[in-house]
């Protein structure tokens, strides 16, 4: 028996050097050291010979035993170490390898002068309101006196949506829901930006919808010169200190008087494309509430004034930026507006 405890430790050794996977080595374990491997039939065997013997048999066995388990586990982890040590060379990681690129999100240029505009006037206590972009015809146009049928609707072509629905065509109707709102309340004061809409066939300078923001005042004692001096100072903080501005008369149907505004240009006049050397740059439409709007809003024009402002965002960004055509700013091409990261 001892004879053959020796065989099976030989085989168990020489079997063991031939094998590279811990998975065969896991089965040829089960094979060997089980209990019903081959190793059993030692035990099997001890239970058979005289008492007086176990002893020093069952010491050998045992020795052979422990050999082999530790054989086992030595091997077990020398496959361990072996797997681990391809891993590594499979999964090596080139530090060389430039990283990954992520975009990340900037404003819109339109956004950002929408901003700017709102922290201009937020310090003189106005407040920003918005209105519906479907709107009604009493809104948009009865209570700006404009009146079904006057031809002073020609002035925006319009997108009906039933006879007495329609795209807003300015931002104008939230003047109107505001003073209907605040029922005599004053002061007034507000922006309101946000999306218009007008039939016009998109090209560079024209897109069927655009950005408008509105600023509106109206209190006891407002004059033309709170609004020249309003007008003065935002034009200073958006263009810069140096810039000037000029008033032309105008005719808008919501407000009289009414006035375009020019702020001045910085070129030297010799073939300047923004201002054709005129040294002026028209920047957007203003003029006093007129009564009608007032009566209609729930004011008495009697006690009451006002002003109105209409910000074309489009035209102020496209100045601002000297961007040559509108479709720019709608189409979202990423190599445009990213260009606007840093004025975050
Ligand atoms: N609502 C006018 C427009 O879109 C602009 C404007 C607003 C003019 C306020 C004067 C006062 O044409």
């Amino acid at each position: 028996m001892l004879e053959k405890l020796q065989e099976l430790k030989k085989e168990v050794v020489q079997k063991i050097q031939t094998i590279t996977q811990a998975k065969a080595l896991q089965e040829y374990k089960i094979e060997i050291l089980s209990k019903k491997g081959a190793f059993s039939y030692f035990m099997e065997e001890l239970k058979k010979v005289p008492n007086e013997e176990k002893p020093s048999l069952g010491q050998k066995i045992n020795e052979v035993k422990v050999q082999l388990t530790s054989l086992f586990e030595e091997k077990e982890n020398e496959l361990k170490q072996k797997e681990l040590k391809e891993k590594l060379e499979k999964e090596r990681i080139d530090v060389t390898l430039p990283g990954y690129q992520y975009q990340t999100g900037s404003k819109h240029p339109m956004n950002i002068v929408i901003d700017e505009i709102i922290q201009i006037f937020l310090p003189l206590g106005y407040k920003v309101e918005e209105g519906p972009e479907v709107e009604q015809d009493f809104y948009n146009f009865e209570c700006l006196n404009i009146p079904k049928n006057h031809p002073a609707r020609d002035m925006q072509d319009t997108f009906y949506i039933t006879d007495n629905v329609l795209l807003r065509t300015h931002t104008s109707p939230v003047q109107a829901r505001t003073m209907e709102k605040n029922k005599e309340k004053t002061p007034i004061k507000i922006l309101c930006p946000g999306k218009v809409y007008r039939r016009d066939d998109d090209d560079a300078t024209h897109s069927h919808q655009f950005m408008q923001l509105e600023a509106l005042v109206i209190d006891k004692d407002i004059t033309m010169a709170n609004l020249k001096a309003t007008l003065d100072l935002v034009a200073k903080k958006l263009f810069g200190e140096k810039r000037q501005i000029r008033l032309r008369a105008s005719y808008f149907p919501f407000t009289e008087p009414s006035v375009e505004v020019d702020v001045s240009c910085t070129c030297n006049r010799k073939g300047c494309p923004v201002c054709k050397d005129t040294g002026w740059i028209e920047i957007l439409g203003a003029g006093m509430v007129h009564p009608n709007v007032l009566k209609m809003g729930g004011y008495d024009p009697s006690q009451y004034k006002g002003f109105a402002i209409g910000f074309g965002i489009d035209r102020i960004t496209m100045l601002k930026y000297g961007i040559d055509d509108i479709r720019h700013l709608y189409n979202n091409d990423l190599r445009v507006i990213t260009q606007f990261k840093k004025e975050r």
